[in-house]
Protein backbone atom coordinates (compact mmCIF):
# COMPACT_ATOMS: atom_id res chain seq x y z
CA UNK A 1 0.00 0.00 0.00
CA UNK A 2 1.39 3.40 -1.19
CA UNK A 3 2.16 5.42 2.40
CA UNK A 4 1.38 9.27 2.66
CA UNK A 5 3.29 11.97 3.60
CA UNK A 6 3.06 15.08 6.37
CA UNK A 7 2.08 17.13 3.27
CA UNK A 8 -0.40 15.23 2.08
CA UNK A 9 -1.87 14.11 5.52
CA UNK A 10 -2.34 18.36 5.99
CA UNK A 11 -3.71 18.53 2.60
CA UNK A 12 -6.49 15.73 3.29
CA UNK A 13 -7.12 17.31 7.11
CA UNK A 14 -7.61 20.74 5.28
CA UNK A 15 -9.89 19.17 2.38
CA UNK A 16 -12.07 17.25 4.92
CA UNK A 17 -12.39 20.02 7.25
CA UNK A 18 -13.45 22.26 4.21
CA UNK A 19 -16.17 19.59 3.19
CA UNK A 20 -17.51 19.15 6.47
CA UNK A 21 -17.89 23.15 6.47
CA UNK A 22 -19.55 22.95 3.41
CA UNK A 23 -21.89 20.38 4.39
CA UNK A 24 -22.77 22.19 7.55
CA UNK A 25 -23.52 25.14 5.34
CA UNK A 26 -26.04 22.96 3.38
CA UNK A 27 -27.19 21.79 6.28
CA UNK A 28 -28.19 25.59 7.91
CA UNK A 29 -29.16 26.65 4.55
CA UNK A 30 -32.29 23.60 4.51
CA UNK A 31 -32.89 24.38 8.24
CA UNK A 32 -33.49 27.77 7.62
CA UNK A 33 -35.70 26.96 4.19
CA UNK A 34 -37.74 24.97 5.57
CA UNK A 35 -38.13 27.29 9.17
CA UNK A 36 -36.78 24.90 11.29
CA UNK A 37 -34.41 27.54 13.07
CA UNK A 38 -36.12 31.42 13.28
CA UNK A 39 -35.38 34.17 10.29
CA UNK A 40 -32.11 36.00 11.61
CA UNK A 41 -32.79 39.56 12.65
CA UNK A 42 -29.84 41.34 10.85
CA UNK A 43 -30.26 44.75 8.96
CA UNK A 44 -28.19 43.19 6.20
CA UNK A 45 -27.72 39.27 6.58
CA UNK A 46 -31.47 38.93 7.28
CA UNK A 47 -32.04 40.41 3.68
CA UNK A 48 -29.23 37.33 2.63
CA UNK A 49 -31.65 34.77 4.25
CA UNK A 50 -34.58 36.61 2.90
CA UNK A 51 -33.73 35.98 -0.51
CA UNK A 52 -32.79 32.26 -0.45
CA UNK A 53 -36.47 32.05 1.28
CA UNK A 54 -37.94 33.95 -1.93
CA UNK A 55 -36.47 30.86 -4.34
CA UNK A 56 -36.31 28.10 -2.17
CA UNK A 57 -36.48 25.58 -5.29
CA UNK A 58 -33.51 27.17 -7.16
CA UNK A 59 -31.59 27.30 -3.77
CA UNK A 60 -32.10 23.81 -3.02
CA UNK A 61 -31.29 22.96 -6.91
CA UNK A 62 -28.03 24.80 -5.70
CA UNK A 63 -27.03 23.43 -2.26
CA UNK A 64 -28.15 19.68 -2.45
CA UNK A 65 -25.98 18.56 -5.64
CA UNK A 66 -23.46 21.27 -3.37
CA UNK A 67 -23.87 18.36 -0.68
CA UNK A 68 -23.56 15.45 -3.10
CA UNK A 69 -20.54 17.15 -4.37
CA UNK A 70 -18.86 17.89 -0.44
CA UNK A 71 -19.50 14.16 0.43
CA UNK A 72 -18.29 12.30 -3.14
CA UNK A 73 -14.93 14.70 -4.30
CA UNK A 74 -13.25 13.92 -1.40
CA UNK A 75 -13.87 10.00 -2.06
CA UNK A 76 -12.91 10.74 -5.79
CA UNK A 77 -9.62 11.07 -5.17
CA UNK A 78 -8.78 8.03 -2.58
CA UNK A 79 -6.64 5.57 -4.64
CA UNK A 80 -7.63 2.48 -2.53
CA UNK A 81 -11.53 3.01 -3.29
CA UNK A 82 -10.57 3.35 -7.21
CA UNK A 83 -8.42 0.23 -7.14
CA UNK A 84 -10.93 -1.55 -4.60
CA UNK A 85 -13.82 -0.73 -7.50
CA UNK A 86 -13.45 1.06 -10.69
CA UNK A 87 -17.32 0.82 -10.69
CA UNK A 88 -17.91 2.40 -8.17
CA UNK A 89 -15.10 5.43 -8.58
CA UNK A 90 -16.80 5.37 -12.38
CA UNK A 91 -20.55 5.77 -10.59
CA UNK A 92 -19.48 8.48 -8.11
CA UNK A 93 -17.55 10.08 -10.76
CA UNK A 94 -20.83 10.89 -13.13
CA UNK A 95 -22.86 11.43 -10.06
CA UNK A 96 -20.10 14.12 -8.95
CA UNK A 97 -20.24 15.58 -12.49
CA UNK A 98 -23.99 15.63 -12.97
CA UNK A 99 -24.23 17.27 -9.27
CA UNK A 100 -21.10 19.58 -10.51
CA UNK A 101 -23.27 20.71 -13.79
CA UNK A 102 -26.25 21.69 -11.66
CA UNK A 103 -24.37 23.22 -9.08
CA UNK A 104 -22.53 25.96 -11.68
CA UNK A 105 -25.74 26.73 -13.77
CA UNK A 106 -27.81 27.59 -10.45
CA UNK A 107 -25.15 29.41 -9.47
CA UNK A 108 -25.67 31.29 -12.74
CA UNK A 109 -29.33 31.16 -12.63
CA UNK A 110 -28.82 32.80 -8.98
CA UNK A 111 -26.93 35.36 -9.82
CA UNK A 112 -29.09 36.29 -13.07
CA UNK A 113 -31.71 36.81 -10.02
CA UNK A 114 -29.90 39.42 -8.11
CA UNK A 115 -29.30 36.85 -5.08
CA UNK A 116 -25.14 38.18 -4.51
CA UNK A 117 -25.35 39.60 -1.38
CA UNK A 118 -21.79 41.13 -2.40
CA UNK A 119 -24.11 42.81 -5.16
CA UNK A 120 -22.03 43.05 -8.94
CA UNK A 121 -18.79 42.63 -7.42
CA UNK A 122 -19.79 39.09 -6.05
CA UNK A 123 -21.67 38.18 -9.03
CA UNK A 124 -18.80 38.67 -11.07
CA UNK A 125 -16.72 36.41 -9.57
CA UNK A 126 -19.14 33.51 -8.92
CA UNK A 127 -20.30 34.04 -12.71
CA UNK A 128 -16.59 33.93 -13.40
CA UNK A 129 -15.80 30.91 -11.77
CA UNK A 130 -18.94 28.89 -11.92
CA UNK A 131 -17.84 29.37 -15.75
CA UNK A 132 -14.20 27.89 -15.34
CA UNK A 133 -15.82 25.35 -12.81
CA UNK A 134 -17.80 24.28 -15.55
CA UNK A 135 -15.44 24.32 -18.11
CA UNK A 136 -12.84 21.89 -15.64
CA UNK A 137 -15.43 19.55 -15.48
CA UNK A 138 -15.81 20.05 -19.18
CA UNK A 139 -12.55 18.98 -19.79
CA UNK A 140 -12.15 16.31 -17.12
CA UNK A 141 -15.21 14.51 -18.95
CA UNK A 142 -13.23 14.49 -22.43
CA UNK A 143 -10.07 13.43 -21.27
CA UNK A 144 -11.63 10.33 -19.47
CA UNK A 145 -13.66 9.60 -22.53
CA UNK A 146 -10.15 9.62 -24.54
CA UNK A 147 -8.75 7.23 -21.97
CA UNK A 148 -6.42 10.48 -20.81
CA UNK A 149 -6.35 9.48 -16.75
CA UNK A 150 -3.43 12.13 -16.13
CA UNK A 151 -5.35 14.64 -17.75
CA UNK A 152 -8.50 13.49 -16.61
CA UNK A 153 -6.88 14.36 -13.08
CA UNK A 154 -5.41 17.15 -13.49
CA UNK A 155 -9.13 18.46 -14.61
CA UNK A 156 -10.52 17.46 -11.80
CA UNK A 157 -8.50 18.36 -9.17
CA UNK A 158 -9.07 22.25 -10.85
CA UNK A 159 -12.77 21.50 -10.85
CA UNK A 160 -12.87 20.01 -7.38
CA UNK A 161 -11.00 22.73 -5.61
CA UNK A 162 -13.19 25.31 -7.43
CA UNK A 163 -16.09 24.10 -5.81
CA UNK A 164 -14.51 23.36 -2.57
CA UNK A 165 -13.57 26.92 -2.31
CA UNK A 166 -16.95 28.07 -1.07
CA UNK A 167 -15.87 26.44 2.26
CA UNK A 168 -13.07 28.32 2.45
CA UNK A 169 -14.64 31.48 1.55
CA UNK A 170 -17.28 31.41 4.74
CA UNK A 171 -14.30 31.88 7.55
CA UNK A 172 -12.76 34.34 5.29
CA UNK A 173 -16.38 36.30 5.32
CA UNK A 174 -16.58 35.76 9.44
CA UNK A 175 -12.46 37.03 9.33
CA UNK A 176 -14.05 40.09 7.15
CA UNK A 177 -16.74 40.74 9.37
CA UNK A 178 -14.78 41.15 12.93
CA UNK A 179 -11.56 42.34 11.63
CA UNK A 180 -12.67 45.02 9.09
CA UNK A 181 -15.14 48.06 8.80
CA UNK A 182 -16.42 47.28 5.69
CA UNK A 183 -19.82 46.19 4.57
CA UNK A 184 -21.14 42.72 3.82
CA UNK A 185 -22.21 44.16 0.77
CA UNK A 186 -18.35 45.34 0.37
CA UNK A 187 -16.43 42.46 1.78
CA UNK A 188 -18.42 39.54 0.05
CA UNK A 189 -17.22 40.13 -3.51
CA UNK A 190 -13.61 40.57 -1.85
CA UNK A 191 -13.81 37.10 -0.38
CA UNK A 192 -15.06 35.31 -3.12
CA UNK A 193 -12.55 36.36 -5.35
CA UNK A 194 -9.79 35.73 -2.80
CA UNK A 195 -10.97 32.35 -2.04
CA UNK A 196 -11.96 30.56 -5.53
CA UNK A 197 -8.49 32.56 -6.52
CA UNK A 198 -6.79 31.28 -3.82
CA UNK A 199 -7.67 27.25 -4.49
CA UNK A 200 -7.34 27.47 -8.09
CA UNK A 201 -3.79 28.55 -7.41
CA UNK A 202 -3.46 25.73 -4.91
CA UNK A 203 -4.78 23.42 -7.61
CA UNK A 204 -2.43 24.19 -10.59
CA UNK A 205 0.60 22.92 -7.57
CA UNK A 206 -1.21 20.03 -6.84
CA UNK A 207 -2.51 19.15 -10.09
CA UNK A 208 1.00 19.27 -11.48
CA UNK A 209 3.31 17.77 -8.94
CA UNK A 210 2.20 14.45 -7.86
CA UNK A 211 1.80 11.69 -10.82
CA UNK A 212 -0.25 9.63 -8.95
CA UNK A 213 -0.27 5.56 -10.76
CA UNK A 214 -3.66 5.60 -12.17
CA UNK A 215 -5.79 3.03 -12.14
CA UNK A 216 -8.23 2.06 -14.30
C1 LIG B 1 -18.32 26.94 -8.80
C2 LIG B 1 -18.96 26.61 -7.73
C3 LIG B 1 -19.99 27.48 -7.05
C4 LIG B 1 -20.42 28.74 -7.36
C5 LIG B 1 -19.93 29.64 -8.47
C6 LIG B 1 -21.44 29.09 -6.39
C7 LIG B 1 -22.16 30.26 -6.38
C8 LIG B 1 -23.17 30.58 -5.49
C9 LIG B 1 -24.01 31.76 -5.55
C10 LIG B 1 -23.91 32.83 -6.64
C11 LIG B 1 -24.85 31.72 -4.51
C12 LIG B 1 -25.95 32.75 -4.15
C13 LIG B 1 -25.42 34.04 -3.67
C14 LIG B 1 -24.65 34.07 -2.38
O1 LIG B 1 -24.53 33.08 -1.64
O2 LIG B 1 -24.12 35.14 -2.09
C15 LIG B 1 -24.56 30.52 -3.75
C16 LIG B 1 -25.21 30.12 -2.60
C17 LIG B 1 -24.91 28.97 -1.90
N1 LIG B 1 -24.02 28.01 -2.25
FE1 LIG B 1 -22.85 28.01 -3.90
N2 LIG B 1 -21.60 28.05 -5.51
C18 LIG B 1 -20.74 27.04 -5.89
C19 LIG B 1 -20.60 25.81 -5.31
C20 LIG B 1 -21.21 25.44 -4.13
C21 LIG B 1 -20.96 24.18 -3.45
C22 LIG B 1 -20.04 23.06 -3.92
C23 LIG B 1 -21.69 24.20 -2.32
C24 LIG B 1 -21.75 23.10 -1.29
C25 LIG B 1 -21.71 23.30 -0.03
C26 LIG B 1 -22.42 25.47 -2.27
C27 LIG B 1 -23.27 25.89 -1.27
C28 LIG B 1 -24.00 27.04 -1.27
C29 LIG B 1 -24.95 27.41 -0.23
C30 LIG B 1 -25.25 26.61 1.04
C31 LIG B 1 -25.53 28.59 -0.63
C32 LIG B 1 -26.64 29.37 0.10
C33 LIG B 1 -26.05 30.53 0.81
C34 LIG B 1 -25.63 30.24 2.21
O3 LIG B 1 -26.29 29.50 2.93
O4 LIG B 1 -24.58 30.79 2.57
N3 LIG B 1 -22.09 26.19 -3.41
N4 LIG B 1 -23.55 29.84 -4.38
Amino acid sequence: MRSINWLERILWSVVIILAIIGIAAVVHRVLDLSHVIPPLIHPTFGAFDAAFRQYPVLTLSHIIPGCLFMVLGPLQFVPQLRARSINVHRWSGRVFVASGVVIGLSALVMNAFGMAIGGLNEAAATTFFALVFLGALGKAVVHIRRREIKLHREWMIRAFAIGLAVATIRPMVGLFFAATSLSPHEFFGIAFWLGFTAHLIAAESGSITRDDKPVT
